[in-house]
């Protein structure tokens, strides 16, 4: 970009994650509304701070609150979404910490920038694969029915796509695999990413 110099600071990402002693990288999890993103990041969150790793988790009902509140639904502000998150996430694992993103993120093209952005060996991705009829049934925030009533637009899974990932790090289908169940299958997944570069942080803290 013109006229802007970047600054090189003495302290390194590799000098950040030494400290904190595991790896730093981006879990990704994409699914309709309601499938149980959330649910699953946060049991993951649990299980990642009870082993003293440095975690953080975004998510679309929130960060909608505050950054991207300017955005709507819409194709374009989707992307502009899930650009600003990729940025974010970016700059939290330059901090070091395990960032763990919950959004819709309906289009493969802005999967894949995301993953550009952060790099692909910093970029888990887990497709929360819940069928539509059962997030609809479980409809948690009433916003299936108030999409079936035509009161929401451009209501993925309704009245606006969701293009599923084709080849994703972890697959969960939450009829089939409880949440404890997950929160398995992830830490297995991230397990040599997080490595021990120190041993700090080794024990668990309960
Ligand atoms: S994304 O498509 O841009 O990635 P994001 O994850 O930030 O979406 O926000 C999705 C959340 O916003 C949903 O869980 C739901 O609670 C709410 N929401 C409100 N309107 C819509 C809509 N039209 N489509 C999808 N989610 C919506």
């Amino acid at each position: 970009m013109k006229n802007i110099v970047p600054h090189h600071f003495s302290i390194s990402k590799e000098q950040r994650t030494q400290q904190k002693g595991h790896g730093a990288f981006l879990i990704w999890f994409t699914g309709l509304s309601g499938s149980g993103k959330s649910t699953i990041a946060n049991a993951v969150e649990e299980a990642l701070f009870k082993k003293n790793i440095h975690t953080y988790t975004l998510d679309g009902d929130n960060v909608r609150k505050g950054l991207n509140n300017n955005l709507s639904f819409s194709p374009e502000d989707r992307t502009e979404n899930i650009r600003r998150i990729a940025e974010v996430s970016n700059l939290m694992i330059d901090a070091g910490l395990v960032v763990l993103a919950a959004f819709v993120s309906p289009y493969a093209k802005d999967r894949a920038n995301i993953k550009n952005c952060v790099g692909h060996t910093n970029f888990v991705q887990v497709f929360v694969q819940t069928p539509v009829e059962e997030c609809e049934r479980r409809d948690v925030k009433g916003l299936y029915a108030k999409a079936r009533a035509g009161e929401i637009t451009n209501f993925t899974g309704v009245n606006a796509p969701y293009e599923a990932p084709v080849a994703p790090d972890v697959q969960i289908n939450t009829i089939e695999t409880t949440v404890e169940e997950a929160v398995v299958i992830i830490m297995n997944c991230i397990a040599k990413r997080l490595g021990r570069e120190s041993g700090i942080g080794n024990r668990e803290s309960n």
